[in-house]
């Protein structure tokens, strides 16, 4: 007999067929649907429950639903949702003048999607090393980190280094190359021979997709350094990193230092509409002119109420002191799992992975579908890591009640 539905009115197993049968096949989801999201927990359409330990890639830091965040978002949308950017609109300087002083930046470029964000970094990088640096036209190089992930677009994916981002998808865009990552030597090396016509080298503080990968300690400062030198545009990439996820507003802070230009997305909108953001200085941001870049979205009124609304949350609920703590318990918790599955446990703040060593054919994918059995929901990432990242409302009382999950769902696959 078919389960009794507690959430909408569709079954699991009826998505799972409809999604299969007319949705494109370029993800491999868990086996779980969900129906209805709370703050750290989601619940499929049966109503069993789970605590959510991916927050969307990061981008429910807020949690699944907050108040505050949805009654931006209704209140806005009966009064007035997009008007593009033909014209002026109530919202919008609001929300740059808010977000700028948040981040402490001059000006902000609101776009829609990461990927659209990290373009306009792109584009915005080149201009720049056109009008001010004095780089001969069309010779712009932007340099990027190998194993960095960046989004999906045929420029991005050229910066790619991962075969299942590219293969067959060529021809990639001009002048975008890469160095080894947490490699300063190289970078060094590279900005000294093609200095003179790099714009921009975009990084992520931390490898979000590549699997949680921390730098070394000095690798941000060093490489911000290094890019003065060589009057090249410092870009971080905090799409995942940023907005409190590991323990400071931004990764970057870790190192003391402020890039030219940060790229934000995900959480800006507490996941609740799709909201990215540029923020840089206005020597930098005003090198683009009217008409040379955009989006119809870009700025609309409900995503600019709904942002506002998903960083005062940021900063009314503590949630970077929040992530730094519970992330240090959560650290010390899985450094306690004794089994031969678990090769190291790395991250900062509430971005954390475990790697694993695969064990009698037990593999990450294995691993986390016991976990969603237990009640719990997390991905692998790169085949042997699994990136455990809540959101940064969970309770400690909840994040124990996960490690104990974790725990448990390691000790018994061990
Ligand atoms: C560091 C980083 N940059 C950019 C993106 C792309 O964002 P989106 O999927 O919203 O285009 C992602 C997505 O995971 C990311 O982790």
């Amino acid at each position: 007999m078919a389960e009794k539905l507690v959430y909408g009115n569709i079954s699991s197993e009826e998505s799972i067929r409809l999604e299969k049968n007319y949705g494109a096949h370029n993800y491999h989801p868990l086996p779980v649907v969900l129906a209805k999201g709370e703050g750290a927990k989601v619940w499929d359409p049966e109503g069993n429950e789970y605590f959510d330990f991916l927050s969307a890639y990061s981008a429910v830091n807020q949690g699944h639903c907050h108040p505050h965040i949805i009654k931006a978002l209704t209140d806005q949308a009966q009064i007035l949702t997009l008007t593009s950017r033909a014209f002026f609109n109530n919202k919008l300087g609001e929300f740059e003048k808010f977000i700028t002083e948040f981040f402490g930046y001059e000006m902000v470029l609101p776009m829609n999607t990461g990927a659209e964000a990290v373009e306009t970094a792109m584009k915005l990088s080149r201009k720049w090393g056109y009008v001010k640096k004095g780089i001969e036209e069309d010779k712009g190089i932007l340099l990027f980190a190998e194993g960095n992930f960046h989004g999906r677009t045929i420029s991005i994916v050229t910066a790619s280094t991962d075969p299942d981002c590219r293969k067959g998808f060529g021809p990639f865009t001009p002048n975008i190359e890469n160095i080894p990552y947490n490699d300063t030597v190289a970078l060094e090396a590279f900005l000294k021979e093609h200095g003179k016509n790099v714009a921009a080298f975009i990084v992520e503080p931390i490898q979000g997709e590549a699997g949680v990968f921390v730098p070394d300690e000095n690798y941000v400062k060093d490489c911000y350094d290094i890019c003065k030198k060589y009057n090249v545009l410092f870009v971080a990439d905090e799409v995942q990193t940023g907005i409190a996820r590991t323990g400071r507003l931004l990764a970057s802070d870790y190192s003391g230092i402020k890039p030219d230009i940060v790229i934000l997305g995900k959480a800006v909108s507490g996941g609740v509409l799709p909201v990215s953001a540029v923020l840089s200085s206005k020597e930098i941001m005003l090198c683009i002119k009217p008409g040379e870049h955009g989006s119809t979205f870009g700025g609309f009124p409900l995503a600019c109420s709904v942002a506002k609304a998903a960083l005062e949350v940021v900063r009314d609920e503590n949630l970077i002191e929040r992530a730094d703590k519970l992330g240090k318990i959560f650290r010390a918790e899985m450094e306690k799992i004794d089994s031969p599955l678990i090769e190291r446990v790395r991250g900062k703040g509430l971005l954390n992975a475990i790697i694993i060593k695969p064990k009698d054919g037990v593999e990450a994918w294995d691993i986390c579908v016991k976990l969603k059995e237990n009640g719990l929901l997390a991905k692998p990432t790169h085949q042997h890591i699994i990136r455990f990242a809540p959101p940064l409302v969970i309770s400690e009382e909840d994040l124990m009640k996960a490690v104990n999950i974790i725990s448990d769902t390691i000790l018994s696959l061990s």
